[in-house]
């Protein structure tokens, strides 16, 4: 394809309906935003959206289990959404929400030209209906067994589990998720999307058209999906939340969540164009566009198959590529939020870049990780070993350690400026290098066009490692020492010096540029150190020797990276088993059969138990959190010092009652905020027969160790 005019890049729209965890930002964040930095970079026009997820099931259902409005779920996660976002460095030209009117009004429209032009069909049909709440059960207010895996907790619009899209009607043993009552049938009419109509278009446009270069895993499933028969798709709901249908027909009726969510990326471009009197038509409706979907996995059929087919029914243009990544696990197990299985991202933002000097150097250093263990392919697997080693051995190892020392021998060796190039005297070495610094150039580049960024990402790496070794065999360290009578460097010598530095402060800006898209912030930090504009950061200037000026005096190193120590790496692990087991135990599962014993864990060796500082203390003051039933917030005095602790003891235990309590406390877990309130460690608590959490009492002074 020739270069496009321009690009409107999306990313798939998050439900603000919780926080989101790195598997989400590995899958549709960070590939998006490193392409986006690279076309900024090259100077093309490019428009990068996304926004909340505002409607749908997700956000209902978590409203129910907040005792709160979808509205003000909305609007709290929408918020949280957007800033952690920003705060992890994603450059989003607008992140908009689907709340808006504007998203209201475009979604109405492009529903009244598909139904206006005939392209959806009405159908009456029997749908589950939940007689006790007197409501119709679409997606995820019906559960029951996966007709896949056997999942029991399956939805009825997706299995979590095998990630199957179902509709209620495939559910085995279906119940509703509001009573919990088997419901029964009763008939409603729907308007269609006949898929089944676009099946030779489909067939023609993807497994033909796009044969070569969309990923294998894209084309495979929507080869599943076309081969085992496409069906008509309903595209309204019965409920209240959500785009209403437009005219008398569609009272009580809203638009279905997935198809109003991807005419979100339509509506964000409209509100970017009037914010910055623009035109958004081109971006959807002129062929020499780009539209590139970033998506996870579990999003391929709706932007592969149902979304293109609206766009062609509308009019617009359709979708050049869907590089959707698989999914990425998180020590050993699938990443989940409601199982307390993740990392989110505002929890790592709160632990690593918020916390600390030099948080963006964390920022940069997650967006490494992640982008190197992209789960491009596969699935892949994030570990807090993994991460350290990463950050430790190629951050700061290579590519951090090879700016510090040329600019560490800059400074010592040429007086601080940039040394002239002494070309007659290049030997072998300096032109083999030189020729490493165009080719990288070439390389990078094809691997983004291609959505390949962890070989983008690998090629930048080692060319600061050719650095590394470019400067090991040139040692001008030792040059340096070949002194005259009077102990100044004799004159061939400071050439050798010259050459060897000039070459690897080159290298550095090219380094500077390449790495650019992929950790933005630490190519600013050495623009600083350079003293160059961000002008160098153009995509045109990779693979040229002359970007910085001979004589031209740079700044001293900075830190770029710093090491990731063992014990964060445990206190990390610990705190997921800790997150994960305490959410468990706070999830009620309804319709289960009462606990028998518990069952023992796994053994520990006395290290790790050694690990968990507990202390004895007594609760000096108890109160209620609002609007959280099953917190109490705790000032528990430890002797020498006193501790605001948040426990989940409220259904158990009335404030006023246990002042003056002894408890055990563990007091080295990593600081959390529950309900905007830091918790500083936990109070261990046994449980009765009855289930109910009680003191272990003990009268002994406050401070003592427990072991
Ligand atoms: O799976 C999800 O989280 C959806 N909210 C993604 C929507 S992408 C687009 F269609 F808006
Ligand atoms: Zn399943």
């Amino acid at each position: 394809m020739n270069t496009p005019k321009r690009y409107l890049i999306t990313s798939a729209l998050p439900y603000a309906n919780g926080p989101k965890h790195i598997g989400h930002l590995a899958g549709a964040y960070l590939p998006a935003d490193i392409y986006v930095r690279y076309l900024r970079a090259q100077k093309r026009d490019v428009v990068f959206v996304c926004g909340s997820d505002e409607h749908g099931a997700a956000i209902t259902m978590q409203a129910m289990k907040e005792k709160t409005t979808p509205k003000a779920i909305v609007d709290k996660y929408h918020a949280l959404l957007e800033s952690n976002m920003k705060d992890l460095g994603i450059s989003f030209d607008i992140y908009h929400r689907t709340s808006s009117p504007i998203h209201h009004e475009t979604a109405q429209e492009f529903f009244n030209t598909l139904n206006d032009k005939g392209d959806l069909i009405i159908k009456e049909s029997e749908q589950y209906f939940d007689e006790e709440a007197q409501t119709f059960l679409a997606d995820r207010y019906i559960m029951g067994t996966c007709p896949i895996c056997s999942y029991e907790k399956a939805f009825g619009d997706q299995c979590e589990k095998c990630g199957t899209s179902l509709s209620p009607e495939q559910l085995v043993n279906p119940k509703s998720t509001l009573s919990g009552q088997t419901p029964s049938k009763k008939k409603t009419s729907h308007w269609y999307l006949p898929l089944d109509q676009h099946e030779s278009f489909l067939r023609e446009w993807i497994l033909e058209n796009h044969k070569n270069d969309w990923k294998s895993n894209v084309l495979g499933q929507c080869k599943s999906w076309i081969d085992a028969g496409l069906q008509p798709r309903a595209v309204t709901r019965d409920l209240d939340w959500g785009v209403k249908v437009p005219g008398e027909a569609g009272a009580g009726k809203v638009l279905y969540v997935w198809f109003d969510a991807p005419i979100g990326y339509i509506s964000a471009t409209k509100q970017w164009a009037l914010d910055h009197q623009k035109d958004w038509r081109p971006y959807w409706e002129d062929k020499d566009t780009k539209l590139v979907h970033f998506i996870g996995k579990d999003n391929i059929v709706f932007h592969c198959i149902i979304f293109p087919v609206m766009l062609k029914l509308h009019g617009n243009i359709l979708p050049e590529n869907v590089p959707s990544n698989e999914f990425m696990n998180l020590e050993g197990d699938k990443m989940s939020t409601s199982r307390g299985w993740s990392i989110e991202m505002d929890e790592y933002i709160t632990d690593f870049v918020k916390k600390e000097n030099g948080g963006d150097m964390m920022v940069d250093a997650l967006r490494y990780y992640l982008t190197a263990i992209a789960p491009e392919t596969k699935d892949s697997e994030f570990t807090w070993k993994g991460f350290q080693d990463a950050l430790n051995s190629e951050l700061v190892a290579v590519f951090g350690n090879f700016v510090n020392r040329t600019f560490v021998l800059m400074h010592k060796l040429c007086m601080g400026k940039v040394p002239p190039l002494h070309v007659d005297l290049l030997d072998g070495t300096d032109h083999k290098i030189i020729q490493d610094i165009k080719h990288a150039k070439t390389s990078v580049e094809q691997h983004i066009e291609n959505y390949k960024y962890r070989d983008a990402l690998f090629e930048t790496i080692d060319l600061a490692r050719k650095g590394n070794k470019y400067m090991q065999d040139k040692q001008p360290w030792i040059v340096a020492k070949q002194v005259d009578e009077n102990g100044v460097v004799t004159p061939e010598a400071q050439c050798n010096i010259d050459n060897a530095l000039h070459i690897c402060l080159q290298l550095t800006a090219n380094l500077t540029i390449l790495i650019n898209p992929f950790l933005p912030l630490t190519a600013n930090k050495l623009c600083h150190m350079m003293k160059v504009v961000d002008k160098l950061l153009d995509w045109e200037n990779a693979g040229r020797l002359n970007l910085l000026s001979v004589g031209y005096a740079l700044r001293a190193p900075e830190l770029l990276f710093r090491k990731m120590e063992d014990s964060e790496v445990e206190m990390q692990v610990q705190k997921l088993k800790l997150k994960s087991e305490k959410l468990m135990e706070n999830t009620p599962v309804t319709n289960e059969p009462a606990k028998a014993a518990a069952p023992l864990k796994p053994e520990i060796q006395f290290d790790d138990f050694a690990k968990i500082d507990l202390k004895t203390g007594t609760i000096i003051s108890a109160e209620k959190v609002e609007k959280a039933d099953k917190l109490l917030k705790l000032e528990v005095d430890l002797g020498t010092e006193k501790r605001t602790i948040v426990s989940g003891i409220a259904m158990h235990h009335q404030p006023e009652n246990i002042i003056g309590q002894k408890v055990v406390v563990v007091t080295n877990l990593a600081p959390r905020k529950m309900r905007g309130i830091e918790s500083n460690g936990m109070i261990l608590m046994a449980e009765d027969a009855d289930g109910k959490l009680v003191f272990v009492n003990s009268d002994v002074a406050n401070g003592s160790n427990v072991s």
